[in-house]
């Protein structure tokens, strides 16, 4: 797959695909032009019966340092409206597969917030998360008001979405943002680790699990409840289900076919 702002690989390794922001000079910035391709991307390897995980990462430097300013900067709010940019968002959430942010350096505004929208982050111990929109007077549009305030509890995230500062990795971990820290040159080869252990479980409960938890994440206890117990049913129709329950009854390793 050709793109202009990303480059794809979806063989990385064993049923696991990488999407790597390109803009280097720009710290990755998110413009409008990368986002599409994103979302091309993934759901074209959303389509693909080998690709059972994916990662998105950017370089040492940056994740991504937010939304391209320069291009926003003129903007109208009719403009904006017009743009739709959001349905690319919109779009990439709903990716049935999990999706991994291996970050390092920057993920800043859109890119906390891209991170977010992945299901899971590692990050290298130099990543530096933050929503500093409001250094530049307007306020996180992509979900970060929301999402961080899922994931860190209000005092945090009104403190970061209201002072704009940076938190450190180690900081973000100890607050629940993200999965692990590790060493700078190890963060992307810890995702991929976490990538083939998920990718060697059935993709039909992966996908279906994935749901359930983001479910959990968007909707009241209750009607979460009741979703996670209809797709914790289906994955009683999967041939895989039947295999994982005979091979641990049978103390063998389980061998998932995607059935
Ligand atoms: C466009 C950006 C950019 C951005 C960096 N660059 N961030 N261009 N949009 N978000 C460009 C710079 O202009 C510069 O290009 C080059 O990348 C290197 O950046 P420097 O500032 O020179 O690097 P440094 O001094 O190391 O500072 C790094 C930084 C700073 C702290 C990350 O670049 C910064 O504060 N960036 C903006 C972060 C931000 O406010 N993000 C939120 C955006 S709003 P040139 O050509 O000038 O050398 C947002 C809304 C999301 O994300 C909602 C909608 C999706």
């Amino acid at each position: 797959m050709e793109f202009e702002f990303i480059l794809v690989n979806p063989t990385f390794a064993q049923h696991v695909a990488l999407i790597q922001l390109n803009r280097p000079k720009e710290l990755n910035a998110l413009n409008l032009q990368l986002m599409l391709e994103l979302k091309q991307a993934l759901a074209h390897l959303d389509d693909q019966d080998e690709v059972r995980c994916i990662i998105i990462t950017g370089n040492q430097q940056a994740f991504a340092a937010g939304a391209d300013i320069k291009q926003m900067e003129s903007r109208t709010p009719i403009d904006l409206l017009k743009i739709d940019q959001f349905e690319t968002w919109d779009q990439i959430r709903k990716t049935k597969k999990p999706i991994i942010a291996a970050v390092s350096g920057f993920a800043l505004g859109g890119g906390c917030e891209l991170a977010m929208t992945c299901d899971m982050i590692i990050a290298s111990e130099t990543a530096k998360f933050g929503q500093p929109e409001i250094k530049i007077g307007i306020m996180p549009g992509a979900g970060g008001t929301q999402r961080l305030t899922r994931a860190i509890g209000k005092a945090n995230a009104m403190e970061l979405v209201l002072t704009g500062k940076f938190i450190g990795a180690e900081e973000a971990k100890s607050l629940g943002l993200i999965n692990r820290v590790v060493p700078e040159e190890l963060y992307l080869d810890e995702a991929l680790k976490l990538a083939k252990e998920i990718a060697q479980m059935s993709p039909i409960a992966v996908r279906l699990a994935k749901e359930s938890v983001n479910k959990a994440f968007e909707s009241g206890l209750q009607e979460g409840l009741y979703f996670e117990r209809k797709n914790f049913y289906m994955t009683f129709a999967s041939e895989d289900q039947k295999e994982g329950m005979s091979a641990f009854v049978e103390k063998r390793k389980a061998e998932f076919k995607g059935k």
